[in-house]
């Protein structure tokens, strides 16, 4: 069964969120019990194959959130508004987030900042009945202007935005933020701190629940390993093998065999000669 927010605020046990690009993604998720799904702009890199999430539109981010919700009717999904989309104004934000809500079945949308700006768009979704997950720390679509995509908050400057952005977004009516990739001292800081769930990635064990992109637990890129991520499947691995097993039986004729074959009557293959 779908969690509902105070049920997800109120959470014992560390909460559980993965990505999710596409239907299987949603009924893998869906069938392990995840208690969230994000589908996330993270799409543009695991799945379009950008270089980076700037790229993704909100065509992107409804076309495969719908696909998502497919997979996983029964799990509260929350859906990025990708970058571009709530930076034009508070209302361009609500139409497009209201877009989300009405054209996926999301359960959520997601943002990333706490600028002034960002905070009175996450007040007027939330006023408005949209439910708003927010995001501090490393903030991808907007890394080149954080220096890259390195560890933020480990500064005193850059630890206090951190702590207050998320405060901020909490009184702003954010129902969970997440955390990504500060120092596992500010995370435990920040969690304490507020009253709703801080959701990790790369901000260690101290959160009410973690996240991690469902390509790189799942190992679907060989050969490539990050430190905030865990790989529990060699998936890429697994997928080139067969694939190379294929070629090799097709090459010695060896698939398909006569039971993937279907068979003709002689007298009909008779009357073709
Ligand atoms: O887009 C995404 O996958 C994310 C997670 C890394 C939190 O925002």
């Amino acid at each position: 069964m779908k969690r509902s927010i105070p049920e997800l605020q109120q959470a014992e046990v560390p909460l559980v969120m993965v990505t999710a690009y596409d239907y299987p993604g949603g009924r893998h998720a869906e069938a392990a019990g995840v208690d969230l799904i994000l589908v996330g702009d993270s799409l543009g890199n695991v799945v379009l194959g950008y270089d980076s999430t700037a790229p993704v539109t909100l065509s992107d981010m409804i076309h495969h959130a719908r696909a998502v919700r497919r997979g996983a009717p029964d799990t509260f999904m929350v859906v990025d508004l990708p970058f571009g989309t709530y930076h034009t104004g508070v209302q361009d934000a609500m139409r497009h987030a209201v877009r989300v809500i009405q054209e996926t079945g999301a359960d959520a949308v997601k943002m990333e900042g706490a600028t002034p700006e960002i905070l009175e768009v996450v007040q007027t979704l939330t006023r408005n009945g949209i439910p708003v997950m927010g995001h501090v720390g490393l903030l991808p679509q907007t890394a080149t202007a954080q220096g890259g995509l390195r560890v933020q908050g480990k500064d005193d400057a850059s630890a206090r935005l951190t702590l207050d952005g998320a405060a901020a977004l909490e009184a702003a009516g954010a129902f969970a933020i997440v955390l990504e990739v500060i120092p596992a001292r500010l995370a435990k800081l920040v969690s304490e701190r507020l009253r709703i769930p801080t959701i990790g990635i790369g901000a260690g064990v101290h959160c009410g629940g973690q996240v991690l992109v469902t390509h790189d637990l799942l190992g679907v890129y060989e050969g490539e390993e990050k430190k905030i991520a865990k790989r529990y499947a060699e998936l890429g691995r697994a997928a080139r093998e067969a694939i190379e097993a294929y070629a090799a039986e097709v090459r010695a004729r060896e698939f398909p065999t006569k039971d993937n074959a279907f068979v003709m009557k002689d007298d009909v293959l008779g009357k073709l000669y």
